[in-house]
Parts: structure tokens; C-alpha cells; sequence
């Protein structure tokens, strides 16, 4: 899998849909990259499958075996580190960063959250989304830094959310616009368009409005 093209390295902990998006867009050619490794904090993560399938390296680093998130935290580093990827995709990646590891790849580590952050950082973005009666959800791909999702956005995928709507049904239309939007910023990034300078991410030069792109149709609704 060696080549010239930029490198990945995909953090995940679960199901993988994201990590899915992404093998299938450079499958398309949409992003020119290789992933280099996929890397779960579980073994058992159904991601991990889905990278074997396609050819990807794996690796495992148990978070159980690790006595504090530091040391966790520098082993992980370390495994990401031998890859040396351009960037650093946090697809579903269901821990909390230490600020050394963040520093470390700042500016060049992208995540996606379930909201329209500012808005619902941390968990069940869904149901809390429901419960405030928010007229729209969405998802959001940031650029990491040591404020939980916190960093700089990037790119903003909108839906509305209707009047039967379940944490569920809102969590599968959420769902496909993750896998719309992750691909695009990643292609951004890696075409050199999309950069962090200080606490702003810039495209194409400019800086990006603090909610970061917004679109209302992911074209795959
Ligand atoms: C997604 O909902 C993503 O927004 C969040 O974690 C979930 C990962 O799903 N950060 P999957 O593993 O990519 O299917």
C-alpha cells in the first residue's frame, strides 16, 4: 500500500459507517489518499471488519489496559505516529483527547459530531436535540483542538427535524449526511484548500464563518 499519495490514519470505536464513506469515496477516487491504518480502542469494533475487508491495517489500542489517559493517550500517538499520515480522522472515536495529544496534531486532526455545534457537544445529541424542540439538527466536521468539540468547524450538514421524529429515525437522516460531509472536508484538506491557522480554519485563504460551510441538502437525502 505504499505509494506517493496522502495518508490517513482513521480513529474509530464502533459500527465504522464513517470509516465505510471514507474507503468508498477514495474507492470512487473522490479522495486521493490511502488509509494507512484504521485504529479502535475496541476489538471488537465492527469498524475494524470493515477496514480488514477493504485491505486497510489494523491495529488495536485498548483503553482498558492503560492506567490513565496519558499513557494511553502517548501509546496511541505512538501507534498513529508510525504512519505518519497527513491526517488524522477521528470517525466515531468515542474518547476523551488529553491536551498533549491534541497539540500534537493540531491543525491536522478532523473530527465529525452528531450537532450543529456550538450546540450539543458530548453525547445523545439526538435526544437532547428532540427534548430542546430545535426546529433543525444536523452534524458537524471540526477541526480538533483541546476544547471537546470545540475546535474551529469546518463543515455544517442541516436537516430539519419533523414532528414524529425519534432519536432514531433522526439518527439515520443525520447519519447520511456524515457520510456526505466527512469525504468533502477530508478532500478539502488533503488538496490543501482547507488549513487551521491559530484557532480559524481557512478555505481557500479566507476564513470560515464560526459555524463553519453550511449546506441544507447533502445531495443525498
Ligand atoms: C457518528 O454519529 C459520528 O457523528 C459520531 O460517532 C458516530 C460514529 O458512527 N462522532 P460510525 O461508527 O461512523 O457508524
Amino acid at each position: 500500500m505504499s505509494s506517493n499519495r496522502h495518508g490517513l490514519v482513521i480513529l474509530i470505536s464502533g459500527s465504522g459507517t464513517n470509516l465505510q464513506a471514507i474507503i468508498d469515496a477514495i474507492k470512487e477516487g473522490t479522495v486521493e489518499a490511502d488509509i494507512r491504518c484504521v485504529i479502535s480502542n475496541r476489538a471488537d469494533a465492527y469498524g475494524l471488519e470493515r477496514a480488514r475487508q477493504a485491505g486497510i491495517a489494523t491495529r488495536v489500542v485498548d483503553h482498558r489496559q492503560y492506567d490513565s489517559r496519558e499513557s494511553f493517550d502517548a501509546a496511541l500517538q505512538q501507534e498513529i505516529d508510525q504512519f505518519q499520515p497527513d491526517l488524522v480522522v477521528l470517525a466515531g472515536f468515542m474518547r476523551i483527547l488529553t491536551t498533549e495529544f491534541v497539540r500534537h496534531y493540531r491543525g491536522r486532526m478532523l473530527n465529525i459530531h452528531p450537532s450543529l455545534l456550538p450546540k450539543f457537544r458530548g453525547l445523545n445529541t439526538h435526544a437532547r436535540a428532540i427534548e430542546a424542540g430545535e426546529a433543525e439538527h444536523g452534524v458537524t466536521v471540526h477541526f480538533v483542538t483541546e476544547e471537546l468539540d470545540g475546535g474551529p468547524n469546518v463543515l455544517q450538514a442541516i436537516i430539519p427535524i419533523e414532528p414524529d421524529d425519534t432519536p432514531d429515525t433522526l439518527r439515520v437522516r443525520v447519519q447520511r449526511q456524515e457520510h456526505f460531509i466527512f469525504p468533502e472536508a477530508i478532500r478539502w484538506f488533503l488538496s490543501g484548500r482547507l488549513k487551521m491557522e491559530g484557532d480559524q480554519a481557512l478555505l481557500d485563504g479566507a476564513p470560515l464563518p464560526y459555524s463553519g460551510i453550511q449546506i441544507r441538502s447533502g445531495g443525498q437525502q
